[in-house]
């Protein structure tokens, strides 16, 4: 695609020409934007930029692993991988407001890109991940405060430099997917589903521990692999996994139980807006269903989603 090469070619001339022989810092998440405007940059000043990814121990199954894998192995960046889990999971405990636990991890995460950006000395420049409609967004202030703190890249970050890199400011989302395969972006990142930065934490209803978390990991790990192996991953938009606070009885064996209810939610929309519950197939349902009693400890019962947005949104809290 000729439109995509010229684009990368006339950004990273800009971001050159921009740079210099300045510093440049990256916060990546791992998600589409902030991985492809890291790229860019990449390309342009390449050892100049350093990235900076904070594992707060809220990903999916692998995912941090898979990231690290990309960025320092395969693209060769310079890259820091801050394991700081704990302290989320401490700053967390407790508290079971989803409002609470937005701020709480927005905020952790701020303190912990400041201390380790201040580790690194002067820095010149920060990336961004800001696309098109991001900016439309926040231009018209539209972005009601239905869910504070969609964009943790957006907070106000406490360090000095001299400007900002926002190299995806007039695309489009497809458009930026374009960008990343043409740089060769690995295509579980190019395509991967819109995952909410506060991650598992607002996956997991109320209070969040460790033990809640790994439950709910390998139980999000089934059902996306199934709907992987049934081929249905393209045609749902957004899929994954949520673990109630609920508990009911069940019976295994001569057991009684007493675990916790997961819910499936699987979603088929173009704009997030609006989204339609996804019609997949009985048979499947049951094989994820079956798999996640069997596999996952402390779970008895599954339930899937069957509600449109709106009124419900589509994550849960
Ligand atoms: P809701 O739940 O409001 O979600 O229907 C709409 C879309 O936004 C995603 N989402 C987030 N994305 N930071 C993000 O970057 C967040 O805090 C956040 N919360 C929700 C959600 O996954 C869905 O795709």
């Amino acid at each position: 695609d000729w439109k995509i090469s010229s684009f990368i070619e006339d950004a990273v001339e800009d971001i050159r020409r921009r740079v210099e022989d300045a510093s440049v810092l990256c916060a990546l998440s791992g998600g589409v934007d902030s991985s492809v405007a890291a790229l860019l940059v990449h390309k342009a000043v390449g050892d100049r930029l350093t990235c900076i990814f904070v594992d707060h121990g809220l990903l999916r199954k692998n995912e941090a692993d898979q990231v690290e894998n990309v960025f320092k192995n395969r693209f060769n960046i310079n890259f820091i991988r801050v394991d700081a889990a704990d302290r989320f999971l401490s700053r967390l405990a407790g508290v079971a407001d989803p409002e609470k636990k937005r701020k709480i991890i927005g905020e952790e995460f701020i303190r912990v890109f400041e201390e380790e950006a201040r580790k690194l000395g002067k820095i010149d420049y920060l990336v961004q991940g800001t696309i098109y409609p991001d900016v439309i967004e926040s231009g018209t202030g539209n972005a009601a405060v239905i869910k504070s703190h969609h964009n943790v890249g957006g907070l106000p970050v406490d360090i000095e430099f001299k400007g900002i890199i926002e190299p995806l400011r007039n695309l489009f989302k497809d458009e930026v997917r374009k960008v990343g395969r043409e740089l060769g972006l690995p295509e579980e990142i190019v395509s991967r589903q819109p995952f909410p930065g506060p991650g598992l934490a607002v996956r997991v209803l109320g209070e969040v521990t460790r033990e809640k978390l790994e439950i709910l990991r390998e139980a999000d790990h089934i059902f996306r692999e199934e709907i992987d192996k049934a081929g249905l991953s393209k045609d749902i938009s957004q899929y994954f996994a949520i673990l109630t606070g609920m508990k009911t009885v069940g019976v295994m064996g001569d057991e009684r139980t007493y675990d916790y209810v997961v819910a499936l939610r699987a979603v088929v929309t173009t704009d997030f807006m609006t989204a339609h519950w996804a019609r997949i197939p009985y048979d499947v349902l049951e094989r994820v269903s079956t798999r996640i009693v069997n596999e996952v400890k402390g779970v008895n019962r599954v339930v899937y989603d069957i509600t449109t947005k709106p009124p419900a949104t589509i994550e849960w809290e």
